[in-house]
């Protein structure tokens, strides 16, 4: 189906950015598109049976993990123009992670020694897959870091500072001075899931945050104007 809508697709993937008209058009022809519906699960912890990387057209994806008790982690969430799937293709293990679908979803799908062989001709992909890759450890340790260190109230500053290093854009706020906005804001449910604790204790370090002007909550946006007060909440509580 390489036909230009999924060429289209294709562009908004960020790791294909630096590929050419013809690579793209290479590669159109060897993906399939399949809808989820909200909730629906993608990829299975441990599972192996589907052997594919998959590429974010159109919605939203959690990666999360679920500990003995069934409690689930969120490790991030992921939108349009991000992959996953690529740790299992790699390595050959059986999948680090599960996933799903947070927003009726639209996923390009290629299989895995589609990838393998692109990536063995296509040296600007191996280098964009090792940044993204490379910017997921480092979430990653932030992480691991602030769940073993950390407060509650550090852990929750320390994912909305993740999630601005992800996804956050530098606009001009209301008084003209510069902010950084969260387009379509993770649910407190999720930020708790993503901060190893609970949605009350989330809910409770958004008012103090609000209160004290560090954050504000805009519609589907969260608006952060002090971002150093972000670096400064683990010593808190
Ligand atoms: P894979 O292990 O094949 O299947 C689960 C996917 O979740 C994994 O590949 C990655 O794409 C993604 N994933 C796992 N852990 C993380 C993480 N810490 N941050 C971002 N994505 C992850």
């Amino acid at each position: 189906m390489a036909d230009k809508t999924v060429v289209d697709l294709l562009k908004g993937v960020d790791l294909f950015s630096e590929l050419k008209e013809d690579q793209l058009d290479q590669l159109a022809s060897l993906v399939i598109s399949k809808d989820f519906a909200r909730d629906e699960t993608i990829i299975l912890e441990k599972d192996e049976s589907v052997q594919a990387l998959f590429l974010i057209a159109e919605g939203d994806v959690k990666v999360y993990m679920t500990g003995s008790d069934g409690k689930e982690t969120i490790l991030t969430l992921l939108s349009r123009g991000d992959f996953f799937g690529e740790m299992s293709l790699i390595d050959g293990e059986p999948r680090s992670a599960s996933v799903k679908a947070v927003t009726p979803t639209k996923l390009l799908i290629i299989r895995r020694e589609h990838f393998l062989e692109l990536l063995k001709t296509t040296p600007e992909l191996a280098t964009g897959l090792l940044i993204q890759m490379s910017r997921r450890l480092r979430n990653a340790n932030r992480q691991i870091g602030s769940l073993a260190t950390m407060s509650v109230y550090g852990r929750v500053a320390g994912t909305i500072l993740s999630l601005v290093e992800d996804r956050g854009v530098r606009i001009h706020g209301n008084n003209g001075e510069m902010v950084t906005v969260i387009r379509n804001r993770p649910t407190q449910q999720q930020l708790a899931e993503m901060s190893g604790t609970t949605r009350e204790t989330v809910s409770r370090v958004f008012s103090s945050l609000v209160k004290n002007g560090t954050i504000s909550v805009m519609g589907k946006d969260l608006v952060i104007a002090e971002e150093s007060r972000l670096h400064e909440t683990d010593s808190k509580e």
